[in-house]
């Protein structure tokens, strides 16, 4: 089987490539990927002498470097390009239109053209909205969202749709909560407590963290995806969620107590605004398939911490690089 897989040296995209060449012995992936700033060759570093596996620097949105990817004859197009950053696109959401909504289009248009078997579009809970009290997002849920980041994700995802039922391109859409695990950008809310703190640094909880997020382990997202791609139906979506309903406090607090650190370290900054309250998956369509998560919320944190621990050498990198410090001091002036 050979894979096209778009964002594949960020942080997902980049653990799906390595298990599904673990999994498929007989499978082939090129990766296309802008290498924008949460693209990062270290995270597929395992890989990169695998003559099964190849990388393509390029852009989703220019026409040409799609062209040149299909070129390779993928059976099977798995697009996890994206901007990805709920704060970034408060503060810029150009670039989540451009990559998120136009990237998307392009990809499809080169997949009809192709006639691949099977594009698979990587999207978020977070194009459902939020939930205020009591529920949960089915695959049937209408797309409310509220950020730049979300509507960017929901208006790809309707495109998508739209290839399945206008063109018969064989699509799937695949909804996800939050996913946490090795190789995710320090910028993002779980490595960023693990690696202040690991620092020696305080922690920026947004408002009172009362906020509820679900979240799945990599591992067992990428059985998910797999198990989708393999038994999914053309032309349907589905929910990616291993039920771990969790407070944005509870969180920080369960990070804190596995460093050994106190409250103290809290620093609690203006909430994000338009801080969507609740995500709360209903994923019985995804189990009915036969998946079922392996990991339990404290093992997959237990197994994260540890990456970290083992890995300063690649997150130091990271946040030592002149975007992020500027980054930093732009979100957290408070901290930095
Ligand atoms: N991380 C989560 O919790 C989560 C949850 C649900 C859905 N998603 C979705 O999963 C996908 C992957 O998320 P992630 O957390 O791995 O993201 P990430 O930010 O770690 O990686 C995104 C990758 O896309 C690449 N990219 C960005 N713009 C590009 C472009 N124009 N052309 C080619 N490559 C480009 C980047 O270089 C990077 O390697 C995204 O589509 C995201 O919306 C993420």
């Amino acid at each position: 089987m050979r894979y096209l897989i778009t964002g594949g040296a960020g942080f997902m995209g980049s653990n799906f490539i390595k298990h599904i060449l673990k999994t498929q012995p007989d499978a082939s992936v090129l990766n296309l990927d802008k290498l924008t700033y949460a693209g990062n060759l270290d995270n597929i570093k395992e890989v990169e002498n695998d003559p099964r596996y190849t990388f393509q620097k390029g852009d989703i949105t220019k026409r040409e470097d799609v062209e040149l990817a299909f070129a390779s004859q993928p059976d099977i197009v798995v697009n996890f390009a994206a901007e990805t950053h709920v704060d970034r696109s408060i503060m810029d959401p150009a670039a989540f239109v451009m990559t998120d909504v136009i990237g998307t289009h392009t990809l499809l248009e080169s997949a009809k053209k192709y006639k691949v078997e099977k594009y698979i579009q990587i999207s978020t809970d977070e194009v459902y909205g939020h939930i205020e009290g009591e529920g949960y997002f089915t695959e049937d849920t209408p797309f409310r969202p509220r950020s730049p980041y979300s509507a960017s994700k929901a208006g790809a995802d309707h495109l998508v749709q739209s290839y399945f039922t206008t063109y018969g391109l064989p699509t799937i859409v695949t909804h996800s909560c939050n996913v946490y695990g090795y190789n995710q950008h320090p910028e993002k809310f779980m490595p960023l407590f693990i690696t202040n703190l690991l620092e020696g640094k305080k922690v920026p909880l947004y408002g009172d963290g009362s906020q509820v997020r679900e979240y799945i382990f990599i591992d067992d997202y990428c059985r998910a995806l797999e198990h989708i791609i393999t038994h999914g139906t053309e032309g349907e979506a589905y929910n990616i969620s291993a039920g771990h309903s969790m407070k944005n406090k509870d969180v920080a607090l369960m990070i804190l107590q596995a460093l050994q650190k106190n409250e103290s370290h809290i620093v609690h900054v203006n909430d994000r605004p338009g801080h969507d309250v609740k995500y709360a998956v209903n994923a019985d369509k995804l189990k009915a398939l036969g998946w079922n998560p392996e990991f339990n919320f404290e093992q997959g944190l237990q197994k994260k911490i540890q990456w970290y621990k083992d890995n300063e050498w690649y997150w130091k990198k990271v946040k030592q690089s002149p975007e992020f410090i500027d980054y930093y001091k732009r979100q957290y002036p408070d901290l930095s």
